[in-house]
């Protein structure tokens, strides 16, 4: 894909559901009693992955354009897998799918591309072997292939090493089925989505500082879930309007709940021209529309625990500091290593070869702003993250950029190419 500059964009948008709440929506529907309709899902490869594994259980899912009806089979309902259960690129299946699979009265395999086969594993089968439960990486490497074999699972306490979501979920969806209350300790708090999800289902789940905490549950209710578009999707536009002059774009409908926010943040400890008008709730979830305007932007430092409410964005945000004066420091991310891709080292080679000053380090990266970016060859690695990030970077860039990998975007955001498009260039 080749990415040239542009004077100047505005317009409205409106991006796709977010990708987290989405996999969530298809993983409680399929365990509820009744029909579960979901709107403004995200029809990336993610979360259709998440509906394959789900139909493979013997789960009736219909998906037409983002409106998805799951007939739930109830908590105990799933059915023996064929077949191995294939979660492609998705991280969020595997994770949260596995404390659910931990329960059940079957066996079944669990694999995906290769990228899912480098990712650690060991970070959920070791609290879901706390609790019980048998899981095997067939490479015997913490990395998918695994071979989950459903057992009796008992209510454990975790405190888990990294402030995860997917871990957290996985827990507390196993512990649906632990014979007691199971709870969670995180070092800082990750997305809630799961939890706000559990309470619209009808599920004893409480949180109390960094604690979260399940009770068994005996039945699901389904509901209907409206999703609202996905924040770290809205974030590429949010960073072009910031850094491309003569610039304004809106963003219709993005949820902002506070453990997904920390972009907005660092939006305004960076200087960034930006509103953001709440609007009401959707199923638990709070929406806002997001205004920004080209901005002199500054500097800043990003980490603690501000890190995992923004962890998906870093690579954006990255961008967003070349275009700032002065420093910006990125720390405590080394989670940004067990991506899709390594996002520090990824970000640092090919923000170099555009001619930033960057530094990788241990846990994150140092950016010293304002240096002229020019056009280079991007590799992608086949990680949607890093080919969007450096598609807005390339609309800022002198001469043309070259995006190998370019479709990998269809992870999480099929249509990005089409949306910079509709936008009103200038
Ligand atoms: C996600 C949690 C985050 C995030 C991922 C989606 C989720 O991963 O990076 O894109 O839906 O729970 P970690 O839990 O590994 O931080």
């Amino acid at each position: 894909m080749k990415i040239n500059r542009v004077k100047g964009f505005s317009g409205e948008i409106k991006v796709p559901g977010d990708k987290s709440i989405s996999h969530r929506s298809i993983m409680l529907g399929s365990l509820a009693k009744g029909t579960t309709k979901v709107t403004g899902f995200l029809t990336g490869a993610d979360c259709l992955s998440t509906i394959d594994c789900f139909r493979k259980m013997g789960v009736d899912i219909e998906l037409h354009d983002t409106e998805v009806t799951v007939k739930g089979l109830g908590l105990h309902g799933l059915k023996a897998p064929t077949d191995t259960l294939d979660v492609g690129n998705s991280g969020t299946t595997t994770r949260l799918m596995s404390g659910i699979l931990a329960a059940q009265n079957f066996s079944c395999r669990v694999n995906g591309d290769a990228s899912i086969q480098k990712r650690p594993m060991k970070r959920i089968i070791t609290p879901l072997s706390m609790m019980g439960a048998d899981i095997k990486s067939e490479a015997d490497n913490g990395c998918a292939p695994l071979i989950i074999t459903g057992s009796k699972l008992h209510g454990i306490h975790y405190d888990s090493p990294v402030a995860s979501a997917q871990v957290k979920s996985a827990i507390l969806l196993a512990g649906l089925y632990a014979d007691g209350e199971t709870s969670v300790t995180e070092p800082a708090i990750s997305r809630n989505h799961t939890e706000l999800m559990f309470k619209e289902f009808g599920v004893d789940i409480n949180t109390v500082g960094k604690t979260a905490t399940v009770k068994p549950a005996e039945e699901l209710f389904a509901r209907d879930i409206a999703v609202p578009g996905d924040i770290s999707s809205a974030a590429y536009f949010m960073v072009a309007a910031a850094i491309t002059p003569n610039s304004c774009i809106t963003i219709k409908n993005v949820g902002v709940n506070p453990t997904r926010d920390g972009i907005i943040r660092v939006f305004e400890m960076m200087g960034a021209d930006m509103t953001v008008d709440a609007s009401s709730d959707t199923t638990g979830e709070p929406v806002a529309d997001i205004t920004v305007k080209t901005s002199s932007l500054k500097g800043c430092t990003i980490g603690g625990e501000l890190i995992p409410t923004l962890i998906d964005e870093i690579p954006a945000l990255a961008i967003m500091a070349c275009f700032a004066e002065g420093d910006t420091i990125i720390k405590d991310a080394a989670e940004l290593k067990v991506k899709e891709s390594n996002r520090i080292e990824v970000m640092a080679d090919n923000l170099s070869a555009m001619g930033a000053d960057i530094e990788a380090t241990d846990d994150g990266m140092i950016i010293h702003g304002g240096r002229q970016l020019h056009g280079a060859t991007i590799d992608s690695k086949l990680d949607h993250r890093i080919a969007m990030s450096f598609a807005i970077a390339a609309m800022n860039a002198d001469g043309e950029t070259d995006i190998l990998g370019a479709e990998c975007v269809n992870i999480s955001y099929p249509s990005f190419y089409e949306d910079i498009k509709g936008l009103e260039l200038k």
